[in-house]
């Protein structure tokens, strides 16, 4: 018989629920000496999932460490970094060597291995704009492969890893490409421009845009160690022309960008502050005031009561708008 451990200080969601086993992995070649029963886990930051559950598998707690060189000449760098290596203190690195690409993924919760899985980007900038490739291994039979970014197969908030390796494939590294001059700044997302603009900034460096990024995000983000959370619960919506003229003609003022000639983007968040959803509490659980793209957990809530809430909102999102929202959180 295991010992309960509890999970609840490894979740932003802070949500209390139990295993039986975490195996926390530090070097790559303990990986090939797993004799793990099907249906393990693979945790990293713990900041993109909810916990409905008890689990009775094997939790596998990501902690590889380590930036390396891969290759370097007058212009750019690649950098190979170990998936266990917190996404933000690697921006914080890059921006203090100025290794410029990935500055506008400032503050971004998790682990360096999560953020190629569900394609992290923000104001602008997804990781696959910079990736090379990734780096792992198949537990079942402890291949190693490589990844380029092509195979990934990257979309919005989706690769290769989340849908067909998704539990096979363990991410043990990343490359990525930065610039080490000319810097490619990204200012044109709205509130980045403004901040600078705000700031008498013209001509900003990496670190600048950084520090814009951080102030807008703890501007309107919840700090999921004050209130419990794991960023935005839903994904945009992503709907077709003909659905969004349909919806545009009800709604002649909704945000909207066009994907392609036949697919059209709909921030999730103007569809729950239209259906009232901001700042609406049920319970323990709420959609932030400041962005109802993040559900919070302000008090003890379990896992169930928070998926529980997100079901009344797809419900009524679809009952309002016609619109299926797609959860950007991983259901544990
Ligand atoms: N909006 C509202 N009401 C609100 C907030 C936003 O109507 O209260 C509308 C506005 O039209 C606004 C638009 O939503 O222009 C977009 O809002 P925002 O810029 O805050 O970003 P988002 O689309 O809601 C996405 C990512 C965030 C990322 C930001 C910034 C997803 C699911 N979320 O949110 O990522 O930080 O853009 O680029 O794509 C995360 O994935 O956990 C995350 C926080």
């Amino acid at each position: 018989m295991h010992k309960l451990i509890s999970l609840k200080d490894i979740n932003t969601f802070s949500v209390e629920a139990y295993c039986e086993e975490i195996i926390y992995i530090t070097q790559y070649n303990q990986l090939l000496k797993l004799d793990l029963p099907p249906n393990y886990k693979i945790l990293g930051g713990g900041s993109n999932i909810l916990i409905t559950q008890n689990l009775h598998v094997p939790i596998l707690l990501n902690q590889l460490k380590g930036i390396e060189v891969e290759y370097e000449n007058k212009d750019s760098i690649q950098l190979k970094i170990a998936s266990g290596e917190n996404w933000h203190e690697v921006v914080l690195y890059c921006i203090e060597h100025d290794y410029g690409g990935i500055e506008n993924l400032s503050l971004i919760p998790g682990t360096v291995g999560a953020a190629p899985v569900q394609n992290i980007g923000a104001y602008g900038v997804e990781i696959k704009d910079v990736l090379v490739s990734v780096d792992g291994i198949f537990l079942e039979n402890n291949n190693h492969r490589t990844y380029n970014n092509e195979e990934c197969v990257f979309g919005y908030r989706e690769s290769i890893f989340k849908t067909k390796l998704k539990n096979s494939f363990f991410i043990s590294s990343i490359t990525i490409q930065l610039s080490k001059s000319n810097h490619q700044i990204q200012t044109e997302y709205g509130a980045i421009k403004s901040f600078l603009d705000s700031k008498k900034i013209y001509k900003p460096t990496i670190k600048d845009v950084s520090s814009a990024v951080i102030a807008i995000r703890q501007s309107k983000l919840p700090d999921p160690k004050l209130l419990a959370n794991a960023g935005s619960f839903f994904k945009n919506s992503v709907i077709s022309q003909t659905e969004f003229e349909n919806l545009h003609t009800k709604h002649p003022n909704i945000p909207h960008f066009l994907m392609s000639n036949t697919e059209v983007k709909i921030p999730t968040a103007w569809l729950l502050e239209k259906a009232g959803w901001k700042g609406k509490q049920i319970g323990n659980v709420a959609c932030h005031k400041d962005q109802p793209l993040v559900i919070v957990n302000c008090n003890n809530a379990s896992g169930t009561e928070i998926y529980n809430f997100s079901e009344l909102i797809i419900q009524d999102i679809q009952d309002k708008f016609g619109i299926s929202l797609v959860r950007e959180v991983n259901i544990w």
